[in-house]
């Protein structure tokens, strides 16, 4: 498989909303990321349902909800009526964390899991064969424009190996400080899929920045 490219809305023009979603549309890329933050997990807030649907609206392709709240399964079924095709949350927000991966998939999500930096993907272990997505994250959660945590390569590989010899089909996404200069890296060490904001959305011309990001 191909590696997919999500550009973070997070970094659009919210005033604009509907130019940068249509921009996505045409563009290569594959999925809408879209970071939902609470002010509690994360110290940050960014948006929530009203926005998630007006992008829904708009968007021709899936939106790759990344919830960064504390207790997320108040709002599952809002978010899967919201518009949200993959929706993953927080190992680390979770403490039943394989009662809300089943609740996520019996609404017709597929689900993921989402790992802070300092959280080992060894904590994976047990719930990588009911998931659809691991999101290593590779800055702290909360703001888009981060510098690249470095380790993270370490992780890919790590995971890649719990993946394949537990004959996971859950897909590697990396979150965070993604560009030109690392991306091509992150997938020959095993990512599947990369979010990209500041990199797409700061470039004068995004277009050609997501198909830069998904040669090979
Ligand atoms: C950070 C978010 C990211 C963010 C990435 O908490 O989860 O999705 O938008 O932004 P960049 O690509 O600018 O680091
Ligand atoms: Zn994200």
């Amino acid at each position: 498989m191909s590696h997919l490219i999500a550009p973070s809305i997070l970094s659009a023009d919210f005033a604009n909303i509907q130019r940068d979603v249509e921009m996505i549309n045409k563009s290569e890329a594959d999925w809408f990321h879209v970071d939902v933050m609470d002010g509690m997990f994360v110290p940050n807030i960014s948006f929530g349902f009203p926005v998630i649907k007006a992008i829904k609206k708009h968007a021709i392709k899936p939106l790759d909800v990344h919830l960064m709240i504390v207790d997320p399964d108040r709002y599952l079924q809002t978010f899967k009526d919201a518009g949200a095709d993959i929706l993953t949350v927080h190992y680390e927000a979770c403490p039943h964390l394989h009662r809300t991966i089943q609740a996520i998939k019996a609404l017709g999500m597929k689900a993921g899991v989402s790992i802070n930096p300092h959280t080992s993907v060894n904590l994976l272990i047990d719930i990588i064969s009911d998931i659809d997505l691991v999101l290593i994250m590779s800055v702290n959660p909360g703001f888009g424009g981060q510098k690249f945590i470095e380790n993270t390569y370490h992780k890919i590989a790590m995971l890649r190996e719990i993946i394949r010899t537990t004959k996971s089909k859950a897909l590697i996404e990396i979150d965070g400080g993604v560009d030109l200069n690392n991306y091509a890296k992150l997938i020959d060490t095993g990512a599947n899929v990369l979010v990209a904001g500041n990199t797409v959305f700061s470039s004068p011309n995004p277009i050609q920045t997501i198909s830069d990001l998904k040669k090979i």
